[in-house]
């Protein structure tokens, strides 16, 4: 059995990790289930960041940085510009410094929120958030504080993952629709990025370029074991699934991950914009 979400839902549990029961729990989901996309960045890292047009000298920003393993892949790419990252987290932070420990001087760690930024207006070239405006109270708050640190001609990028489309092969047809339902309604703002484009020019952007990317899933990975199945665990908690029906659910996804027939399919996007 996976490790069970230490809170009542993923969004709580991220925006507080130094205050819940285990914040050693976070940076061991982070790595388990960002491997396999790091592990793509660090072979292709001109394809992975190539729409970011990284080059020497850049100043770049990671808000809500985790631990800072993106981050440490494109410091090389803007050397001698400074990579910085920040994160409300000081476990995650403690982490990711101890992690680029031994990096180039330009990448640094620091704990900050990214509803109050601490640096001036115009300090960044680039700025990157990958799956964090779907945790927070006021992602629009956030966005403007990007906003206004992010210097004319520069670059935002936000990653998330449109929740409610999770695509999942269920024998039950309706537990399965309930379940990709109360999975989305985990997260904060598990729809965040249908309203991302319009809000962002709201917020003073433009040449607003949205791009999906389709991810699948045919056997039991890392999605299944940090997220699936530790949702459906805290969802029979909370009494939003029966017993009955997340073990019923549970044992369909293992029974057809034996038989072939697992089949999971989320759809992420990258969102980028300028400054007006
Ligand atoms: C799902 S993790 C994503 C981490 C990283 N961006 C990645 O994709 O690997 C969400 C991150 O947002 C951070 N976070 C939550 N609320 C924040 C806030 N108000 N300001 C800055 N970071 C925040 C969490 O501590 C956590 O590291």
């Amino acid at each position: 059995m996976s490790e069970r979400v230490p809170t009542t839902n993923f969004s709580a549990s991220w925006t507080r990790v130094d205050q819940t029961s285990d914040p050693s729990f976070y940076p061991r989901l982070l790595d388990a289930t960002r491997a396999q996309g790091l592990d793509q960045a660090r072979r292709q890292p001109d394809a992975v960041f190539g729409p970011l047009e990284l080059r020497a000298g850049l100043r770049v920003l990671d808000v809500g940085c985790g631990t800072g393993e993106y981050l440490r892949i494109m410091a090389p790419l803007v050397a001698p510009g400074p990579a910085v990252g920040i994160d409300v987290s000081a476990t995650l932070i403690a982490h990711a410094q101890q992690g680029a420990a031994a990096d180039e001087t330009n990448v640094s760690f620091r704990v900050g929120d990214a509803y109050d930024l601490p640096f001036p207006d115009a300090t960044f070239d680039r700025i990157v958030a990958t799956q964090v405006l779907l945790h927070l109270a006021d992602p629009w708050r956030a966005i403007a504080e990007m906003r206004r640190v992010l210097a004319p001609g520069g670059l935002l990028s936000i990653g998330e993952w449109d929740w409610d489309s999770t695509c999942l092969a269920v024998t039950d047809r309706e537990l399965g629709r309930r379940f990709v339902h109360l999975l989305c309604d985990q997260m904060h703002n598990g729809l965040i990025v249908r309203e991302l484009p319009w809000q962002l020019t709201g917020h003073r952007f433009t040449h607003v370029v949205v791009t999906p990317q389709i991810r699948l899933s045919r056997e039991l990975d890392a999605a299944y074991t940090w997220l699936i199945e530790p949702v459906t665990h805290e969802l029979v908690r909370t009494g939003a699934l029966t017993s009955e029906e997340g073990g019923r659910l549970l044992d369909d996804l293992r029974e057809r991950a034996d038989t072939g027939r697992y089949f999971l399919a989320r759809t992420y996007y990258s969102v980028l914009a300028t400054p007006c």
